[in-house]
């Protein structure tokens, strides 16, 4: 008999179809919604294939009581109520590694983006203001110049690696200081702003970060600096990151990330000195593909009793 697995949220295709082959599928739809699935198949359920982005809460976990493992489509599992899925015995595997090089390439990306103008200048280019306007103002230089790096784990210190190549400065703040790590440690976030011509947010969502970047951070950041996020929309406090740019505050911001996806505050969608992108920072075709292998290869693992590739604990 194939073991029931449910799916929360969306898969990428190569991951449906090798799910479809090996598991007893089930799938909410528009004709059956989560709850309506739930109460006929919930009893039988003993795994659940999330997206990463889907709400994985203590009423879909109780909801299925022969529940074993949640894998999860995503390295941050903020989404899901880690606590209770341990106490009630169920496993929880994630993605980590495998999108490190893309999502720290595009942390990077912003910091060139959002120093050089890039975009910007690029409009200016099609604008005909080349032409007409002459030369385009100056950019800012990187070399020399201090980035500080908000949670230096697995991504962050691979930005920070990639960061060295284009002789940045690099500093971190963390809840500790990593043994071993020559960057400049700060055990205080507002001093490591205060200090840093570009903040990259790379710390987990979740209620321990929430709103950690908040108006005293940003302040101490000033209008000369740039705020670079492509953690979880979760951890800036948005509404002041907004404000700060209305008021030329902050100098800019490059963001992959949002409070509540996929709405931009439209302040920003006017703003020349803001990079954004759509959450986009492992979605190449071979960092997808990866992390779908690999959230395969832990569901597979786990119902031939090996040992799992990325547990979470
Ligand atoms: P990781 O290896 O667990 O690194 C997270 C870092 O944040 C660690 O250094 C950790 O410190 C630090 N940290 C955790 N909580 C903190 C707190 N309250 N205050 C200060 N520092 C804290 O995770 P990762 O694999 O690098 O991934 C980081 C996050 O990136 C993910 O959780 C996810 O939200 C986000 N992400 C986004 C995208 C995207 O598409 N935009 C893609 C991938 C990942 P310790 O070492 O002390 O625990
Ligand atoms: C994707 C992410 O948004 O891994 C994460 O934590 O945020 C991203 O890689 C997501 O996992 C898509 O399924």
């Amino acid at each position: 008999m194939k073991p029931d697995v449910l799916v929360a949220g969306s898969l990428l295709p190569h991951v449906m179809e090798r799910l479809y082959q090996l598991y007893a599928l089930h799938v909410p739809n528009a004709e059956q919604p989560m709850s309506a699935l739930l109460s006929e198949v919930g009893p039988k359920i003993r795994a659940i294939a999330t997206g990463g982005h889907y709400p994985v809460n203590k009423m879909l976990i109780d909801a299925c009581p022969k529940l074993e493992i949640i894998t999860a489509l995503s390295v941050g599992t903020d989404s899901i109520d880690v606590p209770y899925a341990k106490q009630k015995g169920v496993m929880v595997t994630n993605t980590p590694d495998v999108l490190n090089d893309d999502v720290a390439n595009l942390a990077v990306a912003f910091v060139l983006a959002t120093t050089r103008r890039l975009v910007e200048f690029d409009r200016y280019v099609r604008d005909g203001r080349w032409v007409s306007e002459g030369p385009a103002p100056f950019a800012r230089s990187i070399a020399g110049r201090q980035i500080g790096i908000v949670g230096l784990g697995r991504i962050g210190s691979d930005v920070a690696r990639k960061l060295e190549a284009f002789h940045c400065r690099l500093a971190y703040f963390g809840r500790k200081k990593k043994p071993g790590v020559t960057y400049a440690f700060y055990p205080d976030l507002i001093e490591l702003a205060r200090d840093s011509d570009v903040l990259i947010v790379m710390v987990p969502g979740g209620k321990g970060t929430e709103k950690l970047i908040d108006r005293r951070v940003i302040d101490a950041l000033g209008p000369e600096g740039i705020l670079i996020n492509v953690s979880r929309g979760s951890v800036v406090d948005e509404p002041a990151l907004v404000s700060a740019l209305v008021e030329g505050r902050l100098g800019g911001a490059g963001l992959d990330v949002f409070a509540d996806e996929p709405n931009v505050p439209a302040p920003l969608l006017k703003m020349n000195n803001v990079v954004l992108q759509p959450h986009q920072a492992s979605a190449t075709v071979e960092t997808r593909r990866a992390m779908g292998d690999l959230m395969l290869a832990n569901l597979a693992a786990h119902f031939e009793g090996k040992k799992l590739p990325s547990p979470l604990f």
